[in-house]
């Protein structure tokens, strides 16, 4: 399954995005400017996602360079795995798990979100930021998010959508028509994420970000 997924982030661009999101100087600006998100409630929810206490586990799926535990460094108190298929993004995350500390806290591996390599109910919170505008079939990696969440636990994440307000419309169109992004529609989403069996999904909208949480 690895192999025949195309890796859009070990250039150039992968770099750049890593960088700028993981900047509080740069991330803000430009995710507004490009997107009309609000990067701070953005890793608002990516420190409330990331933390954990001792003997739970956080599922990260495409975590990239590990911008979500960076944030949430000291309150990673239990296990998170960063599942990502970029090995240069996990790389990445592999230097950011270490500047912050979080060896034997964090756990990356390889592998494709519809595809987790992990057993039924193993998680208490799944998160899903700025990944499912690059994904393919939104709909499996909503049911692989169920999947490994125990009952009783939840997903949080954030996606770019395909139906955006204007100017940031011009920008989805843009990079949907180059191919690199496939977003989904804001009603598609929530039809996907509660067949996919999340109760109480919610989900609110800043530009062309859909903040969106489920429960399990
Ligand atoms: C825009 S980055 C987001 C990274 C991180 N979650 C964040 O918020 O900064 C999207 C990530 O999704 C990963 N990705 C894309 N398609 C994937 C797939 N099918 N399975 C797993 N990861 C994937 C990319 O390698 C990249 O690291």
């Amino acid at each position: 399954m690895l192999c025949v997924v195309r890796d859009r982030f070990s250039g150039v661009g992968g770099w750049q995005y890593d960088r700028v999101v993981n900047s509080r100087v740069l991330g803000p600006p430009a995710a507004w400017l490009a997107w009309g998100m609000d990067w701070r409630e953005v890793h608002r929810m990516m420190v409330s996602g990331a933390s954990c206490a001792v003997g739970e586990i956080v599922v990260d799926i495409a975590c990239g360079g590990g911008t979500s535990y960076a944030q949430a460094a000291s309150e990673v108190r239990g296990l998170l795995i960063g599942f990502d298929l970029s090995p240069v993004m996990l790389g990445y995350a592999v230097r950011r798990r270490a500047a912050c500390g979080l060896e034997g806290r964090v756990a990356l591996v390889r592998a494709e979100a519809g595809h987790l390599p992990l057993p039924d109910a193993t998680a208490t919170r799944a998160l899903l930021f700025n990944a499912l505008h690059v994904i393919r079939d939104h709909g499996r990696v909503l049911r692989e998010a169920r999947r490994v969440v125990r009952p009783g636990g939840s997903l949080l994440g954030v996606t770019i959508c395909a139906d955006a307000p204007l100017p940031w419309r011009l920008n989805v169109r843009r990079l949907t028509r180059s191919g690199l992004f496939t977003p989904p529609g804001a009603d598609e989403l929530a039809r996907l994420g509660r067949e996919a069996g999340f109760r109480c999904w919610r989900q609110r909208r800043s530009g062309a970000a859909l903040y969106f949480e489920g429960e399990a």
